[in-house]
């Protein structure tokens, strides 16, 4: 896959995932490191609201406008020239109504983005719909879905209980179902989402989710250890032992390829 150096679409991703190569994602959120992930060979760039809180400085991701991800989306597009790049729908852009998401994915889409990531399954499920058939490509993104953090009473591990981990599976068939090329997968117990992987013919993206996805995600400050709050257990510093931050990214790059990150300390 490295091999390739145009830009990558979502043919080339339904190709690893069929080649059964872990697919990597990181974070970015402006041209420079973008132009490192993309070197490093990571296949898709997050414009993640995770902006809010590792950027701006925010406890939440909740005050992350559209023309926030737009600017961070513009910056990255210019220095990525072969990953994918996934614009975050930010609380408040996607639940209203099809036709305003639909506008709203369109601003990401000319601001550079080629697909848009929304949180949440069974509610979420026909506005993917909508959003699939006018065009634009859609992530999925179900478990612990920070947008939601005080109604899930903080960043807890979801999908623990039964009756939770079939509401999960279930939201995923929706989503896949609704036409979604992605999902990711956050905080929930690893066997689960091994389940939930097979069960599914689209990619999975886990984060906190165990090493039986089909790719993993860090938030990029997180991977590189340079985020001061708090550290998930998921979350592995690859800028320790590493010469420099190209470096640390190309050891997560080869890690999740050789499926050897996410470890089991790393997962629940
Ligand atoms: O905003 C973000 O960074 C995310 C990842 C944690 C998946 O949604």
């Amino acid at each position: 896959m490295t091999d390739i150096t145009r830009p990558l679409t979502l043919h080339d991703l339904a190709r690893l995932h069929r080649a059964g190569e872990k697919i990597t994602m990181l974070t970015c959120y402006d041209a420079s490191f973008a132009a490192l992930a993309d070197k490093a060979g990571v296949e898709l760039l997050l414009v993640g609201d995770s902006l809010g809180m590792v950027i701006q400085g925010h406890s939440t991701t909740l005050p992350v406008t559209l023309d926030d991800v737009s600017y961070h989306v513009r910056a990255v597009a210019r220095g990525a020239k072969r990953a994918m790049i996934i614009a975050d729908l930010p609380f408040g852009t996607f639940q209203a109504s099809s036709e305003a998401t639909f506008e709203n994915a369109a601003r990401l889409l000319a601001a550079g983005a080629h697909m848009v990531k929304v949180e949440g399954g069974r509610v979420i499920h026909p506005t993917v719909r909508f959003l699939v058939d006018r065009g634009v490509p859609v992530c999925g993104h179900i478990g612990l879905t920070p947008q939601s953090v005080h109604q899930l009473g903080g960043y807890r591990v979801q999908g623990k209980s039964e009756d939770a981990a079939a509401t999960l599976r279930e939201e995923a068939q929706l989503l896949q179902a609704a036409g979604a090329a992605l999902v990711v997968l956050e905080a929930i117990p690893a066997t689960l989402a091994a389940t939930i992987t097979a069960e599914l013919s689209i990619p999975t993206i886990g984060i906190g989710a165990g090493v039986s996805c089909s790719g993993q995600v860090l938030v990029l400050y997180d991977a590189l250890g340079i985020y001061p709050g708090h550290k998930a257990r998921f979350v592995r510093d690859f800028m320790a032992g590493s010469a420099s931050i190209a470096d640390a990214i190309a050891r997560y790059v080869q890690d999740v390829k050789a499926g050897v990150f996410p470890a089991a300390e790393h997962s629940f």
